[in-house]
């Protein structure tokens, strides 16, 4: 039997403020990382639309989840927006994508929530793959709101977590060269804090969408320790029970950190 949308709309409330109260009496994970997957087979699987429409919709998406954030008081966000690798899919999508990401950071960067909530936002990627425009935007952000850390939010555009640990190296090495830094030095300590999200903590859970179960060269260095969850659903169709339901399963997670 099909159930009327009232009853199932008011069933959803039900259980998702019941989710809520359980989550919110366990520990909130400070740090969660995201790898936003499935919005063009939404698109096409779900709606039967273009698959580029898919990214409009998982753009609406992020803005919820960011509510979602400040609601549980989640303290940093970091989210696989771009990889390095996606810059090589057809140059129509990667415009496309580069435009949307360009209007949402100038959106973020005026909106009113991010100023009461007091949202700081930062990219991390490589930059010298950016259009000039996107470049501009994310500096916008970026300089808008510096000085918050309520919630911080990292957008991953152009990254790649070899990449990340690369760079890192690249910065301790010239070190080593200049005589800055001794071989003796370079610990786990020195290379977390070389690293792109040195100025946060590692990633309490790492959560992926679409079904997919493999990391994608996210934050390799980072989440030597975070909890893992998966879920089929595609990311514009992620709702606030889904996160929940991440939440409340790492919350059950024994973290032992291999003790
Ligand atoms: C994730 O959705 C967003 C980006 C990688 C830009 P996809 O575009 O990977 O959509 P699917 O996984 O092909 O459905
Ligand atoms: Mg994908």
């Amino acid at each position: 039997m099909v159930m009327p949308n009232l009853v199932k709309d008011a069933a959803y409330i039900a259980y998702e403020s019941t989710l809520k109260k359980e989550v919110l009496s366990g520990e909130i994970p400070q740090h969660i990382a995201i790898i936003m997957d499935g919005n063009r087979r939404y698109a096409e699987e779900v709606l039967g639309e273009s698959t580029i429409k898919g990214h409009t919709m998982g753009r609406e998406k992020l803005k919820e989840v960011l509510e979602w954030c400040m609601d549980l008081k989640v303290k940093h966000l970091t989210l696989f927006a771009f990889s390095t690798e996606n810059f090589k899919r057809d140059p129509e999508e990667v415009n496309y994508i580069m435009e949307l990401m360009e209007k949402s950071f100038y959106e973020y960067a005026d909106s009113e929530e991010v100023h009461k909530y007091r949202v700081g936002i930062k990219v991390i990627g490589d930059r010298n793959l950016f259009p000039e425009s996107l470049l501009k935007a994310v500096e916008y952000a970026e300089e808008k709101t510096k000085d918050y850390n309520e919630l911080t939010v990292y957008m991953a555009v152009g990254y790649g977590g070899r990449q990340d640990i690369a760079n890192a190296v690249r910065c301790i090495a010239a070190k080593v060269r200049d005589g800055e830094l001794d071989l003796d030095d370079i610990d786990e300590d020195l290379i977390s804090s070389a690293i792109s999200t040195s100025d946060i903590p590692d990633p309490d859970l790492v959560l992926r969408t679409s079904g997919e179960v493999r990391l994608s060269n996210f934050l390799l260095w980072q989440m030597a320790y975070s909890e893992l969850y998966f879920t089929d659903v595609y990311w514009p169709g992620f709702r606030y029970i889904d996160f929940l339901r991440a939440i409340r399963t790492y919350q059950q997670r024994k973290r032992r950190y291999g003790a």
